[in-house]
């Protein structure tokens, strides 16, 4: 499993705002989707082109594009929702998985409540969209239900990642690369992660 910090200076300087206490729903809702961006750069860096010629303006030209496996990306809900706009300016035709999971506050354990995925999952390449990393129990379960629809390649992209839920997932689905603009320093003992960014839910949707 490799887990891909990308230290890119724009994502380090967009993070470092949307760590501030003071942060309007508006900015983090804004900041969440352009880390999102620029992550799924990264996170698509290694997909494959062919080539073809087609009829440019001074005659036949070579280009490329894009082959083989079409994406999915998987906002799991809700804050993954954040994540969508910024992954999708990117990758338009992608299309969405939906993956509806909470958190059991007693037991930190995710629970599922909806699940509508695109179809040919076997034939897709699946973007993750989370933008905390905690506990690492949501992703895993995630990854359980894209394999069983037949997926085989599955990536996760997270504004920021705890060591705990890192290791969790390595253990679980050592298959999955992560691309995450920062890991932090823990989990505190109801799940958040520190430094972290508080409820990015919450804060995306300006709910308390
Ligand atoms: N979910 C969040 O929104 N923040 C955390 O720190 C952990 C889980």
């Amino acid at each position: 499993m490799a887990v891909h910090v990308v230290q890119h200076p724009l994502i380090r300087h967009k993070l470092g705002i949307m760590r501030k206490h003071t942060i309007s729903t508006k900015d983090f809702r804004e900041l969440a989707s352009e880390v999102a961006r620029l992550l799924t750069y990264e996170a698509t860096k290694d997909l494959e082109t062919e080539k073809r010629t087609i009829q440019g303006w001074s005659g036949p030209v070579e280009v490329e594009r894009i082959k083989g496996k079409k994406i999915t990306v998987v906002p799991i809900l809700r804050a993954g929702l954040g994540m969508m706009d910024g992954v999708l300016d990117l990758i338009p035709g992608a299309k969405v998985s939906v993956v509806g999971l909470y958190r059991n506050e007693e037991t930190l354990e995710p629970v599922r409540y909806y699940v509508k995925l695109a179809n040919k999952m076997d034939e897709r390449i699946a973007l993750i969209l989370d933008p905390m990393l905690a506990t690492g129990g949501t992703l895993v379960l995630t990854v359980d239900l894209l394999k069983e629809a037949g997926c085989t390649n599955i990536r996760g992209i997270f504004l920021v990642a705890a060591p705990e839920g890192i290791r969790r997932l390595e253990k679980a689905h050592p298959d999955v690369d992560v691309y995450v603009a920062a890991v932090d320093e823990k989990l505190n003992d109801i799940g958040y992660i520190l430094p972290g960014l508080g409820d990015a839910g919450d804060k995306i949707f300006g709910t308390k």
